[in-house]
C-alpha cells in the first residue's frame, strides 16, 4: 500500500513535471518567436508558426508515400522510380490491369507496332559498335545503354565500387566524371570512360593544365577505353565551382591531384580552349598522347554553335572529329548546382539529340561521330526513343542511382544522403552494401537492354539500333499523335525513314 502511493505520487510530480516543462518552453519560445526579427510567421504566429517548418520538412518525406500519385512527382516519378526497383530485383518486370500513364500529355512518346513483328528466331543481337575507329586503340563498346559521369567525390566509395562491378557483370562502361580514376572505378574491372572535365582532376599540372605523363599513365590501364572532354553537363551549363579544403582528404587530393586541404577551383570551362579550332586542337593532343578515342560532353543551347563546329571538321577533315559528342539535356542531374541552371539554362535532349543527329549527318559525319545521350532517359521508353531519335548510345546517371537504392531525398548536396550513394559519412556509407548492390546494378542494364530490344522486336526491326522516328509517334496539343519523322524529319529522309 505505502508503496503503491509512493509510485502513484512519483507519477503525479512526474506529470506536473512534464507539462510544466511543456509550458515553461512555450513561454521560452513565445518570447524568442516575438522578439526576432527575421521571420514574419514567427514573430506573427509564435510558436505555431514554427510548425509550418516541421510540416514542409515532413512533407518532402511524407509526399512520396501517401499523396503524390505514380506518375506525379519530379524529376523521377514513383512509376520510373519502381520500374528501376523491379529490375534491380530481377524478379521480372509484368505489371496488372493496365497503364497508369496518361498518354494524352503532348509530347509523348508512343511507340508503332508491326502488323508482323519479327518472330523470335528472327531476332538478332545488338552488335556491338566500334568508336574512334582512327585511334590507335579503338574502342568496340558492347553495350548501348551506359553508366554517366559521377565523380568519386559526388558519389561515394561503395557507390562506385558497386557500380564498377555491377558494370563489369552487365558488359557496359562506367564514366569516372570529373573527380579523376579512383582504385575503385577500376576494382570491377570494367571498361572506363576518363572524364577530363576543366580542373583536369587525375590528369593536372600543379597550374591545372594538362599533363601529358598523367594522362598517359591513366591510358595505360587497358580497361580505361576513352576519354571524354566535358564542356558542359545538363544540369550546370557554365559553372565551375570550389571544392573546398575540408573535403580535400589526403585520398582526395591523391587522386584529383591537388593540395590536402586546401580549397580546388574548377574554372567554369577549359581556360585553354578559347573557339573551336582550339577545341579540336586538345582533342587531338588528347588522341595523340592517349591512343584512344576522345570525344565531348555538352549541353545544346543553340544550332549556330554546332554548325560552325561541323563546318570546321568538315574544314580540317574528318580525322580531326571528336568520336562521339554526349549530348546531356538541360534537364540532366547533379550532385550540387544553382537552381536557375538546373532549371533555365539548356535545351532538353527531346529537341537536342534530333537536331545534333541530323547536322552530324547533314555534314557527311554520321560513321565518324557517336552520338551519346543522356537526361532523364532511365527507362526502356526513354531509352528507346533515344536510338530511334538518332543517339547510338544512351548513358544515365540518375538511373543507376536508383539501382544503387537512391530514394529522390534530394539531399546529394548535404552529406546526409540516407542511402549513403552520395554522402560520406560512414553511418549512411553502412546502408549501400557493395556485395548487394553490384548485382542491381547489372540486373538493371540487363533489364533495360531486354526491353528495349522488345519494343524494338514490337515496332517491326530486330535489334535496337534499327528503330527510326518513324517507329515513334509523339502526342499533339490536340490530343493527336505525329509519326516523330514528320515533326523532326531526318537529315536523310531516304536513309532514316
Ligand atoms: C550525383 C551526380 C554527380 C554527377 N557528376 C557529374 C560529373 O562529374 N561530370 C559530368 O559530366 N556529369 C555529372 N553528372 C551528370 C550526369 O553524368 C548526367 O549527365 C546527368 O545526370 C543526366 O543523366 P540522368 O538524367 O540519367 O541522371 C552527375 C550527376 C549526378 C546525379
Amino acid at each position: 500500500m505505502g508503496f503503491a502511493t509512493t509510485a502513484m505520487e512519483f507519477m503525479v510530480y512526474a506529470f506536473v513535471g512534464v507539462i510544466g516543462a511543456l509550458a515553461l518552453t512555450v513561454v521560452i519560445f513565445f518570447v524568442i518567436d516575438r522578439s526576432q526579427t527575421s521571420d514574419a510567421i514567427r514573430r506573427n504566429y509564435p510558436v505555431i508558426g514554427r510548425f509550418r517548418r516541421v510540416f514542409s520538412a515532413l512533407g518532402e518525406f511524407f509526399r512520396q508515400y501517401f499523396f503524390a500519385m505514380d506518375r506525379e512527382e519530379l524529376p523521377f516519378n514513383r512509376a520510373q522510380r519502381e520500374w528501376v526497383k523491379r529490375a534491380g530485383d530481377g524478379h521480372g518486370n509484368t505489371v496488372a490491369f493496365g497503364s497508369t500513364r496518361n498518354t494524352s500529355v503532348v509530347g509523348t512518346p508512343t511507340f508503332v507496332n508491326a502488323a508482323f513483328p519479327p518472330l523470335d528466331d528472327q531476332h538478332s543481337k545488338t552488335e556491338p559498335m566500334v568508336i574512334g575507329p582512327g585511334a590507335r586503340t579503338p574502342f568496340v563498346a558492347p553495350s548501348f545503354f551506359n553508366v554517366s559521369g559521377m565523380s568519386y567525390g559526388a558519389i561515394s566509395r561503395p557507390a562506385v565500387q558497386a557500380l564498377s562491378r555491377g558494370a563489369k557483370v552487365a558488359g557496359v562502361w562506367l564514366n569516372t566524371g570529373e573527380g579523376g580514376l579512383s582504385p575503385f572505378h577500376l576494382e570491377g574491372g570494367c571498361d572506363v570512360v576518363f572524364q577530363i572535365g576543366t580542373a583536369k582532376y587525375g590528369v593536372r599540372t600543379e597550374e591545372g593544365h594538362l599533363s601529358d605523363e598523367k594522362l598517359r599513365a591513366v591510358a595505360e590501364h587497358e580497361t580505361v577505353r576513352m576519354f571524354e572532354i566535358k564542356l558542359a553537363q545538363g544540369a550546370k551549363p557554365g559553372k565551375g565551382g570550389i571544392l573546398p579544403g575540408e573535403k580535400v582528404s589526403a585520398e582526395i587530393a591523391k587522386i584529383r591531384g591537388i593540395p590536402i586541404g586546401q580549397d580546388s577551383i574548377s574554372p567554369n570551362r577549359h581556360v585553354e580552349v578559347d573557339d573551336f579550332g582550339e577545341l579540336l586542337d586538345m582533342i587531338g593532343h588528347v588522341r595523340d598522347v592517349t591512343g584512344k578515342p576522345v570525344g565531348i560532353k555538352t549541353v545544346v543551347g543553340a544550332e549556330a554553335p554546332l554548325r560552325e563546329l561541323f563546318e570546321l571538321i568538315v574544314k580540317r577533315g574528318a580525322d580531326v572529329a571528336p568520336d562521339f559528342i554526349t549530348i546531356d539535356g538541360g534537364e540532366g542531374g547533379t550532385g550540387a548546382a544553382p537552381m536557375p541552371l538546373i532549371d533555365l539554362v539548356g535545351m532538353s535532349v527531346r529537341e537536342a539529340l534530333p537536331l545534333v543527329a541530323n547536322l552530324r549527318d547533314e555534314y557527311g559525319l554520321k560513321d565518324r561521330i557517336r552520338l551519346i545521350a543522356s537526361g532523364k532517359l532511365v527507362n526502356p521508353g526513354d531509352v528507346a526513343w533515344a536510338l530511334a531519335a538518332g543517339a547510338d548510345f544512351v548513358t544515365s546517371a540518375r538511373g543507376f542511382m536508383f539501382s544503387l537504392g537512391c530514394i529522390q531525398a534530394l539531399k546529394c548536396n548535404k552529406n546526409t544522403c540516407p542511402t549513403g550513394i552520395t554522402t560520406h559519412d560512414l553511418r549512411f556509407q553502412k546502408g549501400l552494401v557493395v556485395e548487394d548492390k553490384y548485382k542491381r546494378v547489372a540486373r538493371y542494364a540487363k533489364e533495360i537492354t531486354k526491353e528495349v530490344e522488345m519494343i524494338a522486336h514490337s515496332v517491326g526491326v530486330t535489334e535496337p539500333r534499327l528503330m527510326r522516328r518513324r517507329h515513334v509517334r509523339i502526342t499533339q496539343s490536340d490530343g493527336r499523335s505525329i509519326p516523330m519523322n514528320e515533326i523532326l524529319p531526318s537529315y536523310n529522309p531516304v536513309a532514316k525513314m
